[in-house]
């Protein structure tokens, strides 16, 4: 099944046994020098060769993404690393073995083969093997290794459908294979193992507790759990507003009665100044609130649910024109650390601790 939506072709793939057709095709646009949107486990993805600087080049224009944030290399196998990374720590080849294919982007000294557009000219690349289907058919069909960032315009939420990468990149890119929702829903955990100990830069996918359980000891960069990264920060994509739905998001964290307490008080607020109120809350949540839009983002039980559903929920924010956001912060374990620190980011600051 094919659609049109302005200059962009939606071609519809099995997410299981993708058509070699369709493949193949992406495939070749890519060897053209091309950019192509594909699924993988986490979000959508927008692909060019990681070794043509120019192609790469395409992925920053069509995302408006800031020429100093680097992009993650996709690889379909080990064998296919040696192409992209000058050599591989001791605590990489230990989680991927554990992790790979998986949600875990390994950062690592960079190989000459790579773009310098794909790390901006650092000397280390992001790396990771991605868990679906059609990614892995279309990076072995391409025969090169894929830089892919997300595929949404930069600062809005990931794309965990190929709706949302139409909404945001439409007109601008020939091509997305559509395979329906991604697994995970947050992107792939991002851990600097060029250091000692290693620094998680990113959580994601595979958690923190993962990583300890495998390889002992590992450091969190302040700016995952919402310090300042400053002028100068380890991992360049922390510096950037992200996941930002229309509406300002005010993120309120607490126990969870002193949490819901305040979150009304807020919206009553809001309602009174004539304001249309939005409210992102757990499902436990969902009888507590009264306001005009009200989404729920899963069961606190269930974090790795919360995960999979939360972007989809900030972008649906838009679609019901709310002004205001309030949203309910969720325990910082397991998955947890991931859901807040997208939380954060999308609030900017707008952070309230109860
Ligand atoms: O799950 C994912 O990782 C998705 C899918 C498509 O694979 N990709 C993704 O890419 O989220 P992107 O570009 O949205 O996020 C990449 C993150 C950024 O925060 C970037 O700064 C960081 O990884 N990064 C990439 N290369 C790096 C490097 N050499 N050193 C430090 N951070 C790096
Ligand atoms: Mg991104």
């Amino acid at each position: 099944m094919e659609r049109k939506v302005a200059g962009t072709r939606v071609l519809q793939v099995d997410s299981a046994e993708p058509d070699p057709a369709a493949i193949s095709e992406a495939a070749a646009l890519l060897r053209a020098g091309d950019v192509v949107a594909f699924p993988t486990e986490t979000v959508y993805g927008l692909g060019a060769s990681a070794l043509d600087g120019q192609a790469v080049r395409r992925i920053y224009a069509a995302k408006g993404r800031p020429s100093d944030n680097p992009l993650i290399v996709h690889v379909a196998d080990r064998a296919q690393l040696a192409d992209v990374v000058a050599s591989v720590p001791p605590a990489a080849e230990r989680l991927m073995d554990l992790y790979w294919p998986g949600p875990l982007t390994l950062v690592m000294p960079k190989g000459p083969k790579v773009a310098p557009e794909v790390t901006c000219g650092l000397d280390t690349v992001g790396v990771r093997m991605p868990d679906h289907p059609v990614a892995q058919a279309l990076i072995r069909a391409a025969g090169v290794p894929i830089a892919a960032p997300s595929a949404n315009r930069s600062g809005r939420p990931s794309p965990t459908t190929a709706e949302h990468v139409v909404e945001d990149l439409a007109d601008r890119i020939p091509l997305v294979l559509d395979a329906g929702e991604t697994g995970v829903g947050v992107e792939s955990t991002v851990l600097d193992v060029t250091v000692d100990p290693p620094v998680l830069l990113r959580p994601g996918g595979v958690t923190l507790e993962e990583l300890e359980a495998a390889i002992g000891h590992v450091e969190v960069a302040p700016a995952v759990l919402g310090a300042d990264p400053g002028e100068r920060p380890r991992s360049p994509g922390m510096k950037y507003k992200h996941y930002a739905p229309r509406a300002p998001l005010i993120l309120v964290d607490g126990p969870v009665i002193q949490m819901q307490n305040k979150i009304r008080d807020l919206a009553m607020e809001y309602l009174e100044e004539g304001k249309r109120v939005g409210i992102l809350c757990s499902a436990e949540s969902r009888g507590v609130y009264v306001a005009p839009v009200i989404l729920e983002y899963g069961s606190r039980a269930d974090l790795s649910g919360v995960a999979s559903d939360l972007f989809a929920a900030l972008r649906a924010f838009d679609r019901h024109g709310v002004d205001v956001i309030l949203a309910e912060g969720v325990p910082e374990t397991g998955m947890g650390l991931a859901i807040m620190n997208r939380l954060r980011r999308a609030a900017g600051g707008r952070v309230i601790r109860v």
